[in-house]
């Protein structure tokens, strides 16, 4: 074989959606040039032992959202991005989030300045919170045709969450522009309905957030904002499914030929409403919507990761401090479950904890593994095939994975920039041991060395998966939202 590589990654197991292969790699100009067995270059990163996996591909990260006050979020594009590098993430598609009263277009500006600090590749969910017809109809197409080809909607939170007639009208547009749909669905009104009593009724520590948002809050939603895709013909996204009642909401949709996807979270799988009864405040840590359920639910989420109606997961990184906005400082102990903001940080645990319940445990092979973390985010985001995949010709984004090793998870070593981590002590099988950017290391030796600035936009292509479909309830073009009469 010439040696005409910069890098040659030998003697590791290389894992695919596809398959496992004892296989060397070689790396030209920051992609991946050869698999073969016998590569030669003068760089040899020995692999002998480990697994070699597609870089991690998290599609639903926060960072740098503005807040107000303690909510501020405590990672920016440079720290959020180091603790992806450390869980063997390479590539995240991030928000790029309206304040109401703002114009998406310098949103959009205002993030890539944000993100030039970042040290792995990125792109942008557009998150919309004020669609005025400015927004929809002048903003929003050039940004789609941008390379930030898809939306983001909240169903549920003051001052984000979007009424039935704003949800029409953002599909609508999305649906010319070209975008993907990702939703956070919860019934609003149920939730202001179920914490106003339980506050009233004196029933405020943090254990009776799972209270005030039941699974029937997300399985409405749900119903919903499938009803309105199917109308209008808008390929749509649910974010952080919690429970298999809702996963299975989600198969039948698709089993009826909706263009409907589904990702779940590690949270989903690693904890459970008991631990928002942990002693003192510590349950404030397990607050995220919607909330951790029970074992059942837990066990019952991974027969739809099998089945593939939950075919992501993702993070859904939204780090906050606990000395402050979770009430600890700013409200004291007994601030009530429903002022404490929702969102917990866990970039870097996504590979490790998916790893250890969904491997480790034997529920999920390794191909299926990688296909979660890595193969299907990068295709259902317009990011394949250049990410995701070990292919050649593919980015030679690569984490070198120890399955034997042990580690506690620890705040440390999670390289993010908050005071806690929910996974504190937590003891699980697999490590990453390195990661490479385009063939470049960005995590090594436990420490993060890819610089701040390294990370690079990435434009997004429309989505090949998403034909166009022929039938509707009623005579109705999606394409310019006009009846045909
Ligand atoms: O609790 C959550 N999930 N917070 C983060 C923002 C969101 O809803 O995705
Ligand atoms: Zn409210
Ligand atoms: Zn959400
Ligand atoms: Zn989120």
């Amino acid at each position: 074989m010439v040696l005409d590589f910069d890098a040659v990654i030998r003697g590791g197991t290389v894992v695919t959606s596809g398959g496992v292969a004892r296989t060397d790699i070689g790396i030209r100009d920051g992609r991946i040039a050869a698999l073969a067995v016998g590569l030669t270059a003068e760089r040899v990163i020995d692999a002998g032992g480990l697994l070699v996996l597609p870089g991690g591909v998290d599609t639903h990260v926060h960072l740098d959202q503005p807040g107000t006050g303690p909510s501020e979020m405590s990672d920016d594009f440079d720290t959020g991005t180091a603790s992806a590098a450390a869980g063997g993430t390479t590539t995240i598609v991030s928000f790029a989030w309206q304040p109401r009263g703002g114009s998406l277009k310098e949103t959009v500006e205002d993030y890539h300045r944000r993100a030039a600090k970042a040290r792995i590749d990125y792109s942008f969910h557009l998150t919309i919170t004020d669609p005025t017809p400015k927004v929809l109809e002048e903003e929003l197409p050039p940004l789609v045709e941008s390379g930030c080809r898809s939306v983001k909607v909240f169903m549920t939170y003051d001052g984000v969450g979007l009424n039935d007639a704003q949800l029409i009208e953002t599909l609508a547009a999305s649906r010319k522009a070209g975008a993907l749909v990702c939703v956070h669905a919860e019934h609003h009104g149920l939730i202001e309905y179920l914490s106003k009593r339980l506050v009233a009724a004196g029933l405020t520590a943090p254990k009776y957030h799972p209270w005030a948002k039941p699974a029937l809050v997300e399985r409405e939603a749900i119903g919903r904002i499938a009803a309105i895709a199917e109308m209008l013909d808008v390929p749509i996204q649910i974010f952080h499914v919690s429970c298999p009642e809702t996963a299975a909401e989600v198969a039948r949709f698709r089993a009826q030929g909706l263009k409907i996807w589904a990702e779940t979270c590690p949270q989903y799988l690693a904890f459970t409403a008991e631990d928002l009864d942990r002693p003192g405040f510590e349950g404030a840590k397990f607050i995220f919507g919607p909330p951790a359920r029970s074992a059942s639910d837990t066990e019952g989420l991974w027969h739809y990761l099998r089945d593939g109606t939950l075919g992501i997961i993702s993070s859904d990184h939204s780090p906050m401090n606990f000395d402050s906005p979770r009430g600890k400082k700013v409200a004291g102990e007994d601030a009530s479950f429903d002022q404490v903001p929702n969102g917990i940080p866990g970039l870097a645990a996504r590979l490790p904890i998916a790893f250890h319940e969904g491997v480790v445990k034997g529920r999920i092979d390794l191909e299926t593994f990688v296909d979660l973390v890595a193969t299907r985010p990068a295709r259902l985001f317009g990011l394949a095939p250049r990410k995701g995949a070990i292919a050649i010709g593919a980015d030679a984004d690569l984490v070198l994975w120890d399955p034997d090793a042990t580690q506690v998870l620890t705040l440390a070593g999670q390289h993010h920039g908050g005071d806690y981590t929910p996974y504190e002590g937590r003891e699980v099988r697999g490590r990453v041991v390195s990661t490479y950017l385009r063939g470049e290391a960005v995590f090594a030796n436990g420490r993060v060395i890819g610089p701040p600035g390294e990370g690079r936009f990435l434009a997004r292509g429309p989505y090949p998966e998403i034909a166009p479909r022929g039938v509707f309830p009623i005579p109705f073009n999606p394409v310019d939202g006009t009846l045909v009469v």
